[in-house]
């Protein structure tokens, strides 16, 4: 496809890295789709359609969440206008903290509007009068043009009372900050967090969609899922499954640093193997990829055809690229050294099992960690998999099961520090 580039500064993407790695100078921002979009096409259409046919259109399209798990919007939209429960709220978690993911900030910036259209389609869909975007502490700077962008569409009658003329149909939105904690990006944690206390992740069930925000049914979507929405109900459902692959519609985001020569944020159909990224982006040569941020899985160079779709590699679109050069027991350290200080502490697995990896980690650094304590280190990670709470938990101990998986050669050949 034709690339639509816009050259920006991402110091701060790079910033987020607490090790940075590779190009620091310009991101290419390709967001064509979005940079297309006809302003209120969608909201305009949908006023005239009952919410079941949004419903029926958007699950037509195939979207499935752009925050990374990839839930059926048009699923999660039916279970919140079937919600039972008033006031209903729409929450728009923009609360970006996995590191190297950027993609959000860009849609924030450039196309905030289409944001604040589609949380508009969803409470239309869902009956929500209220909407709350839960917006990252780092993505502060944003705040005065996004309250500007809302005051706008309140003058034009876009919020408020009886939207575009439609007796009955109130909504208006407010932003509300993060502080700064990454686990608030987890939907009840970010939901708790906005009630007031510690951003601490809730068990599941109820989903917010049932129980969330003061106890009430609660549609968070991600600011790419609501923005995607616009396109496609503006465009249609077709035009947008005819992108991608079977149980990957149409296009996606995506967030690309590291080793290459073109990081930013690329917006390309689903199904592109990782060596067709790496040739879009400048990245060739690389020697492992880690798709989906931190969370996401370590792709060694040899699996470089494997396909970031659902069917295969289906964790997000964060791409982050290590050159020949890299030394991966420093990432994984990085990794685990980011997990633990962004644990909130709930699950001892996780609050201390992170600990005893990074120590193995370090040990394997050395030279002084032998295979069968880098097997008891695995069995941990599975059990930390297995018995933390939330996604953090969850997936914090994948870089090191990689690592065995992958690059045990070279990680059980240094040379012991010091001899
Ligand atoms: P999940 O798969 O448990 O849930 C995904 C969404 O579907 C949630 O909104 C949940 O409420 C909804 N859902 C799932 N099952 C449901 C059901 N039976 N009924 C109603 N709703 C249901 O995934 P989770 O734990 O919410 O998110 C994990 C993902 O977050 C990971 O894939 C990771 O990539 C991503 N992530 C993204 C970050 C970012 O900065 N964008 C940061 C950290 C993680
Ligand atoms: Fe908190 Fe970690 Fe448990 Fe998640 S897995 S709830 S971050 S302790």
């Amino acid at each position: 496809p034709k690339v639509h580039r816009i050259i920006e500064d991402c110091r701060q993407e790079y910033n987020a890295h607490r090790k940075p790695v590779g190009n620091v100078g310009e991101t290419y921002s390709n967001t064509l789709n979005y940079a297309n979009h006809q302003a209120n096409a969608a909201l305009t259409k949908v006023v005239a359609m009952s919410p079941r046919e949004v419903i029926a259109e958007l699950t037509a399209s195939g979207l499935r969440g752009r925050g990374g798990a990839g839930f059926p919007t048009g699923l999660k939209w039916q279970f919140g206008a079937a919600a039972k429960g008033d006031p209903k709220y729409m929450v728009c978690n923009a609360d970006e903290g996995e590191p190297g993911t950027f993609k959000d900030r860009i849609i924030l910036g450039k196309h905030a509007d289409m944001v604040f259209e589609g949380m508009t389609i969803a409470a239309y869909v869902v009956g929500a009068r209220e909407g709350i975007v839960y917006l990252r502490y780092e993505y502060s700077h944003l705040r005065p043009h996004l309250e500007a962008v809302l005051e706008a569409r309140r003058r034009a009658n876009l919020l408020g009372k009886d939207i575009l003329g439609r007796p009955g149909f109130c909504f208006d939105v407010r932003i509300h900050m993060g502080a700064g904690a990454y686990v608030c990006g987890e939907e009840t944690a970010l939901i708790e967090s906005l009630e007031g206390r510690r951003g601490e992740p809730r068990n599941r069930p109820p989903y917010p969609v049932e129980r969330g925000f003061n106890n009430c049914p609660t549609i968070v979507n991600n600011v790419e899922t609501l923005a995607s929405a616009c396109c496609i109900l503006d465009r249609g459902a077709k035009w947008f499954a005819s992108m991608g692959t079977e149980r990957s519609k149409g296009f996606k985001l995506f967030s690309v640093s590291g080793d290459c020569t073109h990081p930013g944020v690329y917006e390309l159909p689903w199904g592109i193997t990782v060596d067709q990224l790496l040739e879009t982006v400048g990245g060739k040569g690389a020697k492992a990829v880690q798709v989906g941020g931190y969370t996401g899985q370590l792709v060694p160079a040899r699996q470089f055809d494997r396909k970031i779709a659902y069917e295969d590699l289906g964790i997000g679109g964060s791409i982050i690229i290590y050159g020949p050069d890299r030394d991966m027991l420093e990432v994984a350290e990085n990794y685990l050294e980011f997990f633990i200080e962004e644990s909130c502490g709930q699950c001892t697995p996780c609050r201390d099992g992170n600990v005893k990896l990074l120590e193995g980690i370090r040990l394997l650094k050395r030279g002084t960690c032998s295979n069968r304590y880098l097997n008891d280190l695995i069995g941990l990670s599975e059990t930390i998999k297995l018995t933390s709470k939330c996604g953090l938990g969850q997936a914090s101990p994948n870089v090191i099961v990689a690592l065995n998986a992958h690059f045990k050669e070279e990680i059980l050949a240094r040379p012991i520090q010091g001899h």
